[in-house]
C-alpha cells in the first residue's frame, strides 16, 4: 500500500523550495522502489518549520520541518515513511504545542486536506453549511450571521449580520458579494493561506453570502503578488463549477450563484472598500465618499456586500454547527475565532487561529516564542501600517476588538509585527507618515498634504530642530489627518506615529543639531 506524504503548496513553503523538496521525495522514493503518494497541502501556518513534510501513518501524522531537498536522503534512510525518528522530526503534528493550543475554526482544513480536491472537502464537513443554508430562508441565513456575533475580519469590526441585512432588505434587479483579498496589511497573510489552503471554504462562504442577500454575482479582489492565490482560486472555481456547487442552480437548488477572481495592481488603498470597488469597475482607485454605503450602491451602483476573506471564509461553520456555537468563543463583544499572524521577529511566526481573549504579551512571548534575534522585544505593531506600536507594558491588553480600541490601537486583519530593542520609533514614525503619503489615493488635503507634511516634521526633531515645538506640531497635525480625513489611511496613520511618540518618547528626545555637530 502506498504511503502518504504531505509536502505544502503554499507560498511560504514554495518559497523556501517545497517543490524542490517534492521532487526530491518522488525521486528518492522511485530509486529506493517505495510506493509513495505526494499530496501537495496547504500550510499548517508554522512558517518556521516550512517545508513542513508531513507523513501520514498508523498513529496519525507525523511532521518533519524545517526540510529541505538535501534532508530528503537521511529521512529516507531514517526511515520517515513509518514514522520514525529523525533530527527534523516533531512527532504527531497535531501534538506541536503551536498548533495543539490553537481553536481552528476557520482554518479547520487548511494544512490538512489536499485544497483542490472537492473529496477531502466534503470528507472534512465540506459543503455542510452551505447545504444547511440551502433548507433556510434568506432572511433566516441572515439572522444566524447575525446571532453568531460574527464582525468584519477586514479592519473595521463592523458586524456582518447587519450589512448583509442591509444589501438583503435593499431592492434591486442586481446585487454583489465582493470578496475584498486585497490582504495589504504589513504581516498578514491569513487571507492568501485560506486562498492556497482551502479554496473552496471562500467560495462556500460567497455561495452562502449570495443566496442570504440576493446576489447572483461574486468578485474575489486580490492582488497580483500573490499569483499562487491566483491560480488555486481560479482552479476551486472551475471545479466547484463542474459540480454544481456554482453556476444556475447551487447545489440544486432554486439559487443562482457563480464567482470569478479579479488581480489589481496592488495598491494599498485598493483595500478599502470603495476604492476597491473603483478598481473592480475598471477605474483608478480611488476613494469614494459615504454615503452612499456600498451596501446600497456599490459594484457598479448595485447593493453590494463587500467582506473580507476571513469574514466570508467564516460563515460556513456558522451555519454547520449553528451561530451559538460559534457565539460562544471569545470575551465581550469579539465572538468566535480570530486568525492572528504572527510575524517579524519572532521565533515561531505563523498563523494563531484563536478564540478572542489571549493577552497580547503571550501571543509574543509564549506562542511566538519571542525575538529571533535573541533581544527583548521593544515594541509590536498590531494591525499593519495604520496599528498603533504597543510597548511590553501594554502586554496584558486582551486580543478584543474593545480592550484594543481602548488602549488606543486597533485589532484590523490581526497582523502582529514584533521589533526587537534595535529599532528606532522615530523612523517607524516617520515611515508612517511616509508610507500614507505614498499610498494616499490623493482625494482628500489631510492626507495628500498632511503625510508629507509629516514627513517633513519628524525629520525636523529627528534632527534637533525646536523639537518641542516640532513635536507640538506632529500632534497637531496628527488630529487634522485623524479628524479630517477622508478615509481610515489619512484617518488611521496618526496611530502609528502617536503610539510611537508617547510609548517611546526616549526615541524623540532632542538630540544636537546636525550642524551643530559638524
Ligand atoms: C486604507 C485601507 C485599506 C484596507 N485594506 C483592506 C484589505 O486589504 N482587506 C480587507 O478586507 N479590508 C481592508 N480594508 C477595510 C475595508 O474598507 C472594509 O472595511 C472591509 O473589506 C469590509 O469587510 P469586513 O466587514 O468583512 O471586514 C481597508 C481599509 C482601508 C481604509
Ligand atoms: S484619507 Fe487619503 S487615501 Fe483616504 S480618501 Fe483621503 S487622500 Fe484618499
Amino acid at each position: 500500500m502506498s504511503v502518504t506524504v504531505f509536502v505544502p503548496r503554499d507560498a511560504a513553503a514554495l518559497a523556501v523550495g517545497a517543490d524542490k523538496v517534492a521532487a526530491a521525495i518522488a525521486r528518492e522514493a522511485e530509486a529506493r522502489g517505495e510506493d509513495v503518494r505526494i499530496v501537495r497541502n496547504g500550510s499548517r501556518g508554522m512558517l518556521w518549520l516550512e517545508v513542513l513534510v508531513e507523513v501520514r501513518t498508523e498513529k496519525g501524522r507525523m511532521a518533519y520541518g524545517p526540510v529541505r531537498a538535501a534532508d530528503v536522503a537521511s529521512l529516507f534512510d531514517a526511515g520517515f515513511l513509518t514514522g520514525a525518528d529523525h533530527p527534523l522530526g516533531h512527532g504527531l503534528t497535531k501534538e506541536i504545542p503551536f498548533l495543539k493550543g490553537q481553536t481552528r475554526l476557520t482554518f479547520a482544513r487548511c494544512g490538512v486536506t489536499d485544497p483542490l480536491s472537492l473529496e477531502d472537502y466534503r470528507h472534512y464537513q465540506g459543503l455542510k453549511g452551505l447545504e444547511k443554508a440551502i433548507a433556510l430562508s434568506p432572511a433566516e441565513i441572515v439572522a444566524q450571521v447575525t446571532q453568531s456575533g460574527l464582525r468584519g475580519r477586514g479592519g473595521a469590526g463592523f458586524p456582518t449580520g447587519i450589512k448583509w441585512k442591509t444589501v438583503a432588505d435593499a431592492k434591486a434587479d442586481q446585487k454583489y458579494i465582493v470578496c475584498n483579498a486585497d490582504e495589504g496589511d504589513s504581516g498578514t497573510f491569513a487571507d492568501r493561506m485560506i486562498m492556497e489552503g482551502d479554496p473552496f471554504v471562500l467560495i462556500e462562504g460567497m455561495a452562502i453570502a449570495g443566496i442570504a442577500v440576493g446576489a447572483t454575482k461574486g468578485y474575489v479582489y486580490t492582488r497580483s503578488e500573490y499569483p499562487h492565490a491566483i491560480a488555486v482560486m481560479q482552479e476551486a472555481i472551475e471545479i466547484a463549477r463542474r459540480d454544481g456547487i456554482l453556476g444556475a442552480s447551487v447545489l440544486g437548488s432554486p439559487y443562482a450563484f457563480d464567482m470569478e477572481v479579479r488581480v489589481g495592481a496592488g495598491a494599498y488603498v485598493c483595500g478599502e472598500e470603495t476604492s476597491l470597488l473603483n478598481s473592480l469597475e475598471g477605474k483608478r482607485g480611488v476613494v469614494r465618499a459615504k454615503p452612499p454605503l456600498p451596501a446600497l450602491q456599490g459594484l457598479f451602483g448595485k447593493p453590494t456586500v463587500v467582506n473580507n476573506v476571513m469574514s466570508l471564509a467564516s460563515i460556513p461553520v456558522i451555519l454547520d454547527r449553528g451561530p451559538e456555537f460559534y457565539r460562544d468563543f471569545g470575551v465581550g463583544r469579539s465572538h468566535g475565532t480570530i486568525p492572528i499572524q504572527l510575524a517579524g521577529n519572532l521565533k515561531h511566526g505563523g498563523l494563531y487561529e484563536t478564540a478572542f481573549g489571549l493577552p497580547l504579551g503571550q501571543l509574543v512571548n509564549e506562542i511566538g516564542g519571542g525575538t529571533i534575534s535573541g533581544r527583548p522585544v521593544k515594541a509590536v505593531q498590531v494591525g499593519g501600517p495604520l496599528g498603533a506600536y504597543f510597548p511590553p507594558s501594554l502586554f496584558d491588553t486582551i486580543f478584543d476588538y474593545e480592550a484594543f480600541t481602548a488602549a488606543g490601537g486597533l485589532i484590523g486583519h490581526a497582523g502582529v509585527v514584533v521589533f526587537d530593542d534595535s529599532v528606532d520609533m522615530l523612523k517607524q514614525a516617520r515611515f508612517a507618515m511616509e508610507f500614507c503619503a505614498v499610498e494616499s489615493c490623493g482625494k482628500c488635503t489631510p492626507c495628500r498634504i498632511g503625510s508629507t507634511r509629516g514627513v517633513e516634521v519628524v525629520d525636523r526633531i529627528a534632527r534637533g530642530i525646536e523639537p518641542e515645538k516640532n513635536k507640538v506640531l506632529l500632534e497637531d497635525l496628527c488630529n487634522t489627518m485623524k479628524f479630517g480625513s477622508l478615509c481610515a489611511l489619512g484617518g488611521f496613520t496618526p496611530y502609528p506615529v502617536m503610539s510611537a511618540m508617547t510609548h517611546f518618547p526616549e526615541d524623540f528626545a532632542p538630540t544636537p543639531l546636525v550642524e551643530a555637530a559638524e
